[in-house]
């Protein structure tokens, strides 16, 4: 069989073992041949590809970004002046005129999006979650994740001796789109004081109170974890420079402001996420090789299993209130927002 890779959508920790998970096992267990993919689907319209050997997939286990390159085309959204014609035709054409038997697409919501429409005109694909925002709906958990919650973990460590030291607020803003995972999982590993979720809003005089509170109890210093997603309206690019001017104002503490940004997704991925894309890299081969097309391999429990791609386009997994770290987070005294 000849199969193609391609990665889309945002750079992520954990997509080189990915690509090294599927083609190696591909060549090296089933005999196939792989063709990579440049620049997600842009590739598929300009036919920009590669051959990828046993070769150029060695040394790329622990290489953050993805070798293939990736962009944020999405092949079925409508532009009014799009003078391209018919990208979902192109992209069967190059699919065509390459031979491939199944094409393998990495990538996050969006990408599993085009790709159950790809495999809904009767492509053979194969989908790979991944993201750092850990909210692909049909997996208990993406590739990335455990990384990026790795460096704002080390990022709160940090701010706390700042914190301590100055008797200051340490407002810190976290990525994750619109879900709470990297705010809710690096802030409780890091201590914080306050976590801010999407999925729950928040009163900011409850947050006010919160850190007030703190103070009276002999602790002046408090670290406020924001995720990117929050609600605030129109008043800031940032929810945390809103944020860090209404505790400031609020509560009357000196407050400091710290976006983390793409810090979270660049760099090496962590073990736990070298070993994940290394499974889920190899089950996708493995389903190809059984010709189960039109699925995206995902993870349950510790088991890798698949779900149809049908089920999963336009879908979003979000931090739920009953979470057992929210429950146990709020037992302990964490601010939420309420
Ligand atoms: O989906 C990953 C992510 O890093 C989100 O956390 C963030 O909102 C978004 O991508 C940023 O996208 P871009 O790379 O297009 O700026």
């Amino acid at each position: 069989m000849k199969i193609g890779i391609l990665t889309s959508g945002g750079d992520c920790p954990g997509i080189n073992a990915t690509i090294r998970g599927v083609g190696k096992t591909a060549i090296m267990h089933y005999g196939m041949e792989v063709i990579g993919i440049h620049s997600g689907f842009i590739g598929l319209l300009n036919k920009d590809v590669e051959a990828l050997t046993e070769r150029s997939l060695s040394g790329i286990l622990n290489l953050g970004g993805t070798i293939l390159g990736t962009s944020r085309e999405k092949p079925f959204r409508k532009i009014l002046e799009d003078s391209d014609g018919d990208k979902p035709q192109k992209i069967y054409e190059t699919y065509r005129d390459l031979g491939l038997d199944c094409l393998v697409c990495i990538g996050g919501n969006g990408t599993q999006k085009t790709a159950s429409r790809l495999s809904g005109m009767g492509f053979n694909i194969i989908g790979v979650p991944k993201t750092i925002d850990n909210d692909v709906w049909g997996t208990d958990i993406t590739f990335g994740f455990d990384t990026a919650v790795g460096i704002a973990t080390d990022a709160i460590d940090r701010l706390h001796s700042t914190a301590s030291s100055h008797k200051r607020v340490m407002v810190v803003e976290v990525m994750g789109h619109h879900a709470g995972w990297i705010a809710l999982y690096a802030g409780m590993a890091g201590g914080a004081d306050v976590i801010l979720l999407p999925e729950l809003g928040f009163d900011i005089n409850k947050v006010n109170e919160a850190i007030l509170d703190r103070a009276h109890r002999g602790k002046p210093y408090s670290i406020v974890v924001v995720a990117e997603g929050i609600d605030i309206g129109e008043k800031s690019p940032h929810p945390s420079s809103y944020i860090t001017q209404a505790i400031a104002e609020g509560t009357g503490i000196e407050t400091r402001d710290t976006v983390l940004g793409y810090i979270q997704r660049g760099g090496n991925p962590s073990p736990f996420d070298r070993n994940l894309a290394t499974r889920l890299g190899g089950h996708a081969a493995e389903l190809i090789a059984n010709k189960e097309f039109g699925k995206m391999v995902c993870m349950r429990g510790d088991e890798v299993a698949s779900v149809a791609l049908s089920e999963v386009g336009g879908k979003l997994k979000v931090v739920t209130p009953e979470h057992d770290l929210i429950r146990q987070g709020e037992r302990m005294g964490i601010n939420f927002g309420h």
